[in-house]
């Protein structure tokens, strides 16, 4: 996956699937954010994105690579872009790209901190898979 370990502006042709604010209750001893909180994060991203393909419920199989770029502070405005890359019979593949506005900088500066594959299974059940429904296709109607 591209790096890009600073910006000015968020991604302008996607929009975020999740925005979320740290907390100091999410900090390490050391004073960033501890990295189970951003784990679960782009896992409710992730799913966010695949609910929305499999059009129900669904459930995480596999975190199949998550890379933390950069670390992230308290009170800095985190925001994670969710989206599909592939479909199976019942599985979903997910790309998330987090990043994060500092709060505490003043100049408002970008970083890319995280970016991540996940794999979710359309479920109709706890346990039992489902199939992803077909996308439907869109058309244009006009002059
Ligand atoms: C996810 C689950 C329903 C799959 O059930 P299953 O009987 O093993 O189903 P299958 O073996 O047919 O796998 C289902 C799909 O997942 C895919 N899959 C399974 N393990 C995978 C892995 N490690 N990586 C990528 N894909 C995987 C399969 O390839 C299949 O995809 P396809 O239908 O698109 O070809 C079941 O394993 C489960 O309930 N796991 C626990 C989920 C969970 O608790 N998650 C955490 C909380 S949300």
């Amino acid at each position: 996956m591209k790096k890009t370990h600073s910006l000015n502006q968020l991604p302008i042709d996607k929009q975020p699937t999740l925005r979320v604010t740290t907390r100091p209750n999410d900090a390490n001893k050391s004073g960033d954010i501890f990295g189970g909180w951003l784990m679960s994060q782009i896992d409710i991203a992730g799913a966010i994105a695949a609910a929305e393909r499999a059009k129900g419920a669904v459930v995480t199989v596999a975190v199949k690579e998550l890379q933390f770029i950069r670390p992230l502070f308290v009170y800095d405005l985190v925001s994670f872009y969710a989206e599909v890359t592939a479909t199976g019979k019942t599985s979903i593949t997910i790309s998330v790209e987090v990043y994060a506005q500092r709060y505490l900088s003043g100049d408002g500066m970008m970083e890319k901190i995280s970016e991540a594959t996940l794999v979710y299974v359309a479920v109709s059940a706890p346990g039992i898979p489902r199939e992803v429904p077909p996308l439907l296709a869109t058309f244009l109607v006009g002059p």
